[in-house]
């Protein structure tokens, strides 16, 4: 692989140029310290954070907005359905020292796009994006980011025109998953997009979806032009994927799976309350159980388990069998 080059935004060095993706109810503190004891990204996400509802979970101490030393550079996303909802979260994030603030305009899933109104609803309306931009750029002194999406269709003269109000609202960089708002997560990420993206903007530009492999991230960065690479579900697969980018392919031999496992269960056993620790473990375990010659059953039987100690004494019983 041709070595890979560290970009910037603003003043934060992105090295390498590879970013833990951003995702609600996976990459909280222990998820992103499981991914950083193998290799640390150039960028860590928090998942995204209601913007409103932000001051009552600083007061709460919310543990969705907590990180450790090791979990650094981060960029703090937000949603946020107008201006007055993205200042007073942006403010508020202070009290965290986020070196970067992210806007999420992705997001497609009807509890933030069509209650919310936020998230990729607000790709239909580049004028209140320019406001939402705006408000948070005058409040803070961090380098603003923004996650976007395709939009309704495949249409070039809206990613440019998208495109150019990010830059003129002094966005810093941009990350493009490359899917119609419709689209979710099915079909393919259109990489084409990225590199279109990359040709017209003067800022740092960021791929994600799909990249399953070190080879398919190789494959992004000279297809794309793209400047940095962000990879989310297989990192939930395999919390070793940037490791395996930056160095060797990783032997997956029982031990190291098993190892890797049980070492996230502790540090999530270790941070939430008992019930949330169930849920965050089974989330994660139906990602990695692909890993798994019996996953897939192991991870259906845990999805019915109801209490957090069944669930600790259900997986002390039976991993071992899924190898
Ligand atoms: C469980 C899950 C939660 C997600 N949550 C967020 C989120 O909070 N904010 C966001 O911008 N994207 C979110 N995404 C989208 C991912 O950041 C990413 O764009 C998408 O998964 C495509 O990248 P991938 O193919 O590498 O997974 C989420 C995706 C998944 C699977």
């Amino acid at each position: 692989m041709q070595k890979l080059k560290p970009f910037k935004i603003g003043p934060i060095t992105v090295d390498p140029p590879l970013i833990l993706a951003p995702m609600a109810g996976v990459t909280h503190s222990p998820f992103r310290q499981l991914v950083a004891s193998f290799e640390k990204p150039g960028l860590f996400y928090s998942e995204m954070l209601s913007a409103k509802h932000l001051p009552h979970d600083l007061r709460k101490n919310s543990l969705w907005i907590q990180r450790t030393e090791i979990e650094h550079p981060m960029a703090y996303q937000i949603f946020a359905a107008n201006a007055d909802e993205a200042a007073v979260g942006c403010v508020e994030l202070q009290e965290k020292n986020p070196e970067i603030i992210d806007l999420n305009l992705a997001c497609p899933a009807p509890n933030i796009a069509t209650r919310r109104k936020s998230g990729a609803y607000l790709l239909s309306d580049l004028g209140l994006i320019a406001e939402i931009l705006s408000a948070m750029k005058e409040k803070v002194q961090q380098p603003l980011t923004a996650k976007i999406r395709l939009g309704n269709k495949p249409d070039l003269h809206f990613l440019r025109d998208l495109s150019a109000v990010l830059e003129e609202c002094g966005v810093n960089a941009v990350t493009l998953h490359p899917r119609l708002t419709s689209e979710k997560l099915k079909r393919r990420a259109r990489w084409e997009y990225i590199g279109y993206l990359k040709e017209m903007s003067s800022i740092p530009v960021i791929g994600n979806g799909d990249v399953k492999s070190k080879e398919d991230c190789q494959k992004m960065f000279a297809q794309t032009g793209c400047d940095g690479v962000m990879i989310g579900r297989t990192a939930v697969q395999k919390p070793w994927i940037f490791a395996e980018i930056c160095g060797e392919k990783q032997e997956l031999s029982n031990d190291f799976l098993q190892s890797a496992y049980h070492r996230h269960i502790g540090l999530i056993t270790n941070f939430f309350q008992p019930q949330q620790a169930l849920g965050r473990i089974k989330e994660f375990t139906w990602y990695y159980s692909k890993n798994l010659r019996f996953g897939h059953r192991f991870a259906a039987r845990l999805q019915s388990i109801r209490t957090f100690h069944e669930g600790l004494e259900f997986i002390a019983e039976n991993f071992a069998k899924t190898l």
